[in-house]
């Protein structure tokens, strides 16, 4: 228990110091002459954000990671998912730090990682193929909207 708490601690620290998505607020006004995707293309660029002014959309995402990573070694010891220890986490009802995200194909996308995520708990004997879908709706969204954090992403992947 004490060494699952030291393995959280540290991707957290991780995901903190990476802070992929981050995008500064003036960037943001500097780009407004630009075209939505490249506004949207910011969110590629790795900065150290100001922790004061971190979104709540950027939060979840970080606690998404922690609970996926924490899923891939479950799935690993061959453990069967708890539902109730992973609820779903409705970051798209939340404020994200580039507004223009909030557009119908990115809603699509979140419908469609929602459903492979409660997918992945009515297959208890198909976790690593169900689990794999799941982070395959991550990187489907994040291709469009925010490629920062695509290397992290693609290390979740069971035999990936
Ligand atoms: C429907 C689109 C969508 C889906 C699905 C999605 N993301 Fe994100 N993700 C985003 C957007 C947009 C941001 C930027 C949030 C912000 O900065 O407010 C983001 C940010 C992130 C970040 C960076 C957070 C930071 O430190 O600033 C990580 C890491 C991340 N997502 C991982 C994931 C993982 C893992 C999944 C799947 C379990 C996932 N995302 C699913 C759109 C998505």
């Amino acid at each position: 228990m004490k060494n699952l708490f030291k393995v959280i601690f540290v991707l957290y620290g991780l995901v903190l110091v990476q802070s992929a998505c981050s995008q500064a607020p003036e960037k943001s006004v500097a780009n407004t002459e630009q075209s939505n995707k490249d506004s949207l293309a910011a969110c590629a660029t790795e900065t150290i954000m100001d922790p004061n002014n971190t979104k709540p959309m950027a939060l979840m995402m970080r606690q998404m990671v922690i609970n996926a990573d924490s899923m891939k070694q479950q799935i690993l010891r061959n453990e069967t998912l708890d539902s109730l220890k992973y609820p779903f986490i409705k970051f798209y009802l939340v404020e994200p730090t580039d507004p223009n995200v909030l557009e119908p194909n990115f809603f699509e996308k979140s419908r469609l990682h929602q459903a492979a995520y409660l997918e992945l708990f009515k297959h208890p004997k198909e976790q690593v193929k169900y689990y794999n879908l799941m982070i395959a709706s991550c990187v489907s969204c994040h291709k469009d909207y925010c490629s920062g954090p695509l290397k992290r992403i693609n290390k979740l992947p069971i035999n990936g």
